[in-house]
């Protein structure tokens, strides 16, 4: 777990005080780029008719001092910018040995930047340095500037209590990385349902783990079939949270992730260099149980639960063999045509151990197809399904922090290319295109159509390859806060 960053909210901060004082500005620019807080930052804008730039620190600029111009991040939101800027402000701090940083942040346009910049630095300071010895020469390597926050005319006590909130969503967003980028040696679906029982009990949840026994009493034939060609058995996860004084016309929210802690393909082996990043092929269950981890330390006034589908993926003597058939939980018959299509086989049973709850959305997270980085890049993650209203809320969620979602099409027609002439459905297309689409619709035929569900294929941003806006290489920790986001804004 990278190292805590102490921060605190000042009222207002002397121009001799000690630290690195760093300013922001924005001007038009940052202000007409599309993304979200773009309408309401407009208008402050045009209200005080400012012409050419907004100067976001009220306090006297002097030597010494920071000044980020939120314009140098050319392709970001005014949200994400100041994320970056914040970012670089500590970096400079970091590097300089110099304790406070001062974001100052007191300037007339500067409401919602706080939240923002806090953000930016405890997202941005994280590291995955388990297994990296410390260098002794690199002093500034074990020094981490206080972060002081200048309130400015806003409340220092109602702005704390909102940044701890955010500090909160944070620190949980790190630790979904952590276990995203925790090698797979030492995260197999046991162990990873080891780190969900820490969560629960931590965040205030319930939890019941399934082993393979129960997996095997329960119909889950699509996590045990995957799990074969592993000596690590599968489990099925559920975490539930309740909300303390709820009553019985609660909403209820079911949360699927997919982990696979490790992806060889199976006996329908990836080539070595697409199997480099498969550790992090857990991502969607990392992301749902974080996204409970949230929704437990801050609660909510809906019922949620989790449901992480965890095996891992191998080519072991016992593995699943193309052209095997699967008896799914629900009677369907599924041609398992390329084990490497493992995803939406573990998922399809989580889908119907979550829709037997019968709740009012079910949404599931999936690191599910390479085709979704070859038609959206490695920025945004795709979402389909068949309820528009939930579909917006997802896309709404994702704008609030930074998460980008884009919608592919549910398109049915598809379903004619899934067809097996030895099964009631095969387990990929039999046309080389669309594979997010045909990969969401074999889902779908495990969701009973009444449930209004959607589906978010997070292949692209979960593990972009490299550093990406304030994400150091690795693991972003994406979709746990739209999840944790749809939750909160219902
Ligand atoms: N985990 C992969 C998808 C993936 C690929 C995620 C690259 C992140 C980066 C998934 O299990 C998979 O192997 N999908 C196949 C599906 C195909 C066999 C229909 C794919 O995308 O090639
Ligand atoms: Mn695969
Ligand atoms: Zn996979």
């Amino acid at each position: 777990m990278a190292e805590r960053i102490k921060w605190r909210v000042e009222k207002s901060w002397p121009a001799d005080g000690p630290g690195l004082k760093t300013f922001f500005l924005a001007d038009e620019r940052a202000f007409f780029r599309a993304g979200s807080g773009r309408d309401e930052k407009l208008e402050v804008y045009r209200q005080r008719k400012l012409d050419k730039s907004l100067f976001l620190g009220g306090a006297e600029l002097e030597a010494g001092d920071l000044f980020v111009p939120l314009t140098q991040f050319k392709r970001l939101n005014v949200w994400e910018a100041v994320k970056c800027a914040a970012l670089e402000g500590f970096n400079q701090a970091k590097s300089l040995q110099i304790s406070p940083l001062v974001l100052v942040l007191d300037g007339d346009g500067a409401a919602g930047f706080h939240k923002k910049a806090l953000e930016g630095v405890i997202l941005g300071a994280y590291a995955y340095e388990r297994f990296k010895r410390k260098d002794p020469e690199k002093a500034a390597d074990g020094f981490t500037p206080e972060v002081i926050l200048v309130a400015g005319d806003l409340d220092p006590e109602v702005l704390s209590a909102e940044l701890q909130r955010i500090e909160t969503v944070c620190l949980c967003v790190n630790r979904v990385r952590d276990l995203v980028n925790h090698p797979p040696a030492f995260l197999g679906p046991e162990e990873f349902a080891g780190e969900a029982l820490k969560s629960a009990a931590e965040c205030g949840l319930k939890i019941d783990v399934w082993d393979e026994n129960r997996l095997h009493e329960e119909g889950c034939n699509g996590l045990l079939a995957v799990g074969r060609g592993s000596r690590r058995p599968p489990r099925l996860v559920t975490l539930t949270y309740e909300p303390e004084n709820g009553g019985d016309d609660l909403r209820h929210v079911v949360l699927v992730g997919k982990g696979i802690t490790f992806d060889s393909g199976g006996l329908s082996l990836k080539p070595g260099a697409s199997m480099m990043d498969m550790k992090s092929d857990m991502a969607g269950a990392a992301a749902v149980l974080g996204a409970l981890e949230i929704i437990g330390r801050l609660g909510a006034r809906v019922r949620v639960t989790g449901i992480l589908a965890l095996a891992e993926n191998m080519p072991d003597g016992g593995a699943q063999r193309p052209g095997d058939v699967i008896i799914m939980k629900n009677g369907k018959s599924v041609e398992v045509k390329n084990t490497d299509a493992e995803g939406r086989l573990v998922l399809a049973d989580a889908l119907q151990v979550g829709a037997a709850l019968k709740p009012d959305l079910m949404v599931d997270a999936a690191t599910l197809t390479g085709a979704c980085r070859v038609a959206l890049g490695i920025q945004l993650a795709a979402v389909l399904g068949r309820d528009r209203d939930l579909i917006e809320r997802l896309i709404k969620a994702g704008e609030e922090s930074g998460e980008i979602l884009w919608e592919l099409p549910f398109e049915e027609a598809y379903l004619e290319d899934m067809k097996s002439d030895f099964a009631d459905i095969a387990n990929i297309s039999s046309a080389p295109f669309g594979g997010t689409i045909t990969a969401a619709l074999f889902l779908g035929e495990f969701v009973p159509q009444e449930i209004a569900w959607a589906h978010l294929d997070i292949a692209g941003p979960a593990f972009p390859g490299k550093k990406w806006k304030y994400f150091a290489p690795g693991a972003t920790g994406f979709g746990a806060r739209i999840l944790a986001g749809l939750v909160k804004n219902l």
